[in-house]
C-alpha cells in the first residue's frame, strides 16, 4: 500500500472516535487532510459536533469547505478530543511536530484537550527522537541571537526557508530547525528551549499524546495507548 493509502486508513480509524456533541480539535498536515474529508462525509451522514477548533488556516479552509464552522481556540473552555498528525513518535508516545510550521497553535490546542490522538503511517515511528529536524518558532526581534546560541550549543540550527525568503509563521515569526540527530535527552532539550527568551514554542510534544493510530505497510491498523 502506498503512504497516502496508509494515511487515509489511519484517518478513517480515528474518525470512529469522534462522537456527536463533542468539541473537536483538528490538526494540520497531509494525514489530517484525509481526516477532514472523512469528517465531512460523516457530517453529511448526520454527525453533529458541538464545536470545531483547528490548528492552521489550511485546515480551517478545508473544514469550512466540508461544511463545518470553525471556532477560535479562545472561544472554547476545553477541547474533548484532538486528532493530529505527527512527524516522529517514540515508544513513549513523545513526538516531534511542526514539520508544517503550525507547532505553536498545535501545542496550544493539544494542551487544552482532554484526549490527544495522533494518526501516522509506520514511517513516523522511531526508537529515539531525532531523524527529523526539531522546529523552533522564534521571535524576529531576537532570532539572530537565538540562532547563534543554538549553533554554539551544537544544535545544528537551520533557517526554515520558503524559496529565497525565511519562512514566516501564522504569527509573523521565523522557524529555526535543529538538525541534531539523535536529540539529546528530549526533556532536557525541551526545558532548555522553554527557558530561552525569544523562543515562542518548539516541536517537542512530550507527555501530550494519549494514543497513536498507526497504519502499518501490511495494511494493519495498530492503536498504541500511553
Ligand atoms: C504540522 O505542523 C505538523 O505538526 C504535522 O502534524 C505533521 O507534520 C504531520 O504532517 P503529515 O501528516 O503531513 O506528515
Amino acid at each position: 500500500m502506498d503512504q497516502n493509502e496508509l494515511k487515509q486508513m489511519a484517518a478513517q480509524k480515528a474518525c470512529d472516535l469522534v462522537k456527536d456533541g463533542m468539541i473537536l480539535g483538528v490538526g494540520t498536515g497531509s494525514t489530517v487532510a484525509f481526516l477532514i474529508d472523512e469528517l465531512g462525509q460523516r457530517r453529511k451522514n448526520g454527525l453533529k459536533l458541538a464545536k470545531v477548533v483547528t490548528t492552521s488556516s489550511r485546515s480551517k479552509k478545508q473544514l469550512e469547505e466540508n461544511g463545518f464552522t470553525v471556532s477560535p481556540l479562545s472561544a472554547v473552555d476545553h477541547v474533548d478530543l484532538t486528532i493530529d498528525g505527527s512527524d516522529r513518535v517514540d515508544p513513549s508516545l513523545d513526538g516531534i511536530k511542526g514539520g508544517g510550521g503550525a507547532l505553536t497553535l498545535e501545542k496550544n490546542v493539544a494542551i487544552n484537550s482532554t484526549k490527544n490522538v495522533w494518526i501516522v503511517d509506520e514511517t513516523k515511528l522511531v526508537d529515539r527522537l531525532g531523524d527529523f529536524p526539531l522546529p523552533v518558532e522564534v521571535l524576529p526581534i531576537s532570532c539572530e541571537q537565538n540562532f547563534a546560541k543554538f549553533a554554539k550549543a551544537g544544535l545544528k540550527p537551520q533557517w526554515r526557508m520558503n524559496g529565497d525568503e525565511r519562512y514566516v509563521t501564522h504569527y509573523g515569526n521565523y522557524i529555526i530547525d535543529l538538525a541534531i540527530d539523535p536529540l539529546p535527552i528530549p526533556q532536557g532539550l525541551a526545558s532548555y528551549l522553554d527557558q530561552t527568551v525569544g523562543v515562542v514554542e518548539h516541536g517537542l510534544f512530550l507527555n501530550i499524546c494519549d494514543e497513536v493510530i498507526v497504519a502499518r505497510s501490511n495494511g494493519n491498523i495498530e492503536e498504541i495507548r500511553r
